[in-house]
């Protein structure tokens, strides 16, 4: 499962980089072709130049850095020949509980290294999924061999790895990436890939990605992929978002047709498109704040109304019921409105 990063670089392999995922085939093959943390890359490599790399920590939430930083760090440390036998990768797929601590870790960390200068370094991605007693036990092996082996342990939930092995590394956190850093990015592979891409449609996958460069990148290639052109409309399809016609439709039909061909409308809706009632949900909350000044007498109302309907949503009640009540909710307040008006 686990292929050498600098394999992933596009030079050494072109025919198998058309295939690669571009989350892999534009994953930072250096320090500097990292975006974002800048703070943290510049005392990393201060570590490794002064020779004085401490155990890392490195946390945060998915797709901002974290595994291609030490990769990174890892290829700049060692040549490629003596990558395999100085740095020990193991993450989520790895066996997670104390066996591999005893094995596979102990042993690569207790054999004499043939290079004399330098340490080892053992890669711990996703740590958090490590069991308590794991944990415990690589406490001590962490100590035992300080003098030639490095640790870095990486986790997207810091409250997941015990105080103890907390203390002994130095902690980075990896933040979600701003708009400001993602976009130039995007736009570099949009040209390396010439893609066609509308400047709505890279907003859309700005807003969808949340700061996760990972899933910015794969709603990229899917959409152009499926579709060709990227724009807003095939961005939102993609991903199975509901478009603002949608949504625009969802609430003409609330507001304007009887409940039961409304009801069964959005469900048709829903169904052919495959959309998530919490998405729905969340996107009008958007339009919403968006602030829509024509209806925002009637909005007002219906945030009220939905708030406890998504609550109940997440808690897992069957969508149906709830379909039901948010179109109540819907027409109650336009009854109110319609009231109020006359
Ligand atoms: N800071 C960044 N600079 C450039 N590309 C990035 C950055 N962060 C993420 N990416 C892109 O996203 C992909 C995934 O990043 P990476 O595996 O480093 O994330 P991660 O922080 O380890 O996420 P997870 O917590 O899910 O393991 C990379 O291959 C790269 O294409
Ligand atoms: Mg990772």
């Amino acid at each position: 499962s686990k292929i050498p990063a600098y394999m992933a670089s596009t030079d050494k392999a072109p025919a198998q980089a058309r295939n690669l995922p571009w989350v892999e085939k534009y994953r930072p093959q250096t320090l500097d072709d990292l975006i974002s943390h800048k703070d943290i890359l510049s005392t990393i490599q201060r570590f490794i130049s002064e020779d004085k790399l401490p155990h890392l920590l490195f946390y945060g939430p998915p797709g901002t850095g974290k595994t291609s930083t030490i990769l990174a760090c890892a290829r700049q440390l060692y040549k490629e020949k003596e990558f395999n036998s100085m740095v020990l990768e193991l993450n989520a797929s790895d066996d997670r509980g104390i066996g591999v601590v005893r094995g596979p870790i102990l042993s690569f960390a207790s054999t004499r290294t043939i290079f004399k200068k330098g340490f080892k370094l053992v890669i711990l991605d996703e740590a958090d999924a490590m069991t308590q007693d794991a944990q415990n036990a690589l406490r001590r092996v962490i100590e035992k061999f300080t003098e030639n082996t490095r640790f870095c342990m990486i986790c997207n939930y810091l409250s997941k790895i015990i105080p103890a092995l907390q203390s002994r590394c130095t902690r980075f956190r990896f933040g979600p990436l701003s708009p400001d850093q993602m976009i130039p990015r995007l736009e570099y592979v949009i040209q390396q890939e010439s893609i066609d891409i509308t400047p709505d449609g890279m907003k859309a996958i700005v807003t969808l990605s949340s700061g996760d460069m990972r899933r910015s990148l794969n709603i990229l290639q899917s959409t152009s992929m499926a579709y060709g052109k990227v724009t807003e409309e095939t961005v939102y399809t993609c991903t199975g978002h509901p478009l603002r016609s949608d949504i625009a439709n969802i609430l003409d039909w609330s507001l304007n047709k009887e409940f039961t061909a409304a009801y069964n409308q959005i469900l048709q809706l829903k169904t052919l498109k495959g959309l998530a009632l919490h998405d729905i949900l969340t996107e009008i909350h958007l339009l919403i704040h968006r602030g829509i000044r024509c209806l925002e007498h009637l909005f007002f109302g219906l945030i009220n109304g939905m708030s406890p309907l998504r609550h109940r949503l997440a808690s897992g009640t069957n969508e149906k019921i709830q379909l039901s009540s948010m179109v109540a909710a819907f027409q109650g307040v336009r009854d109110l409105v319609v009231s109020e008006a006359s």
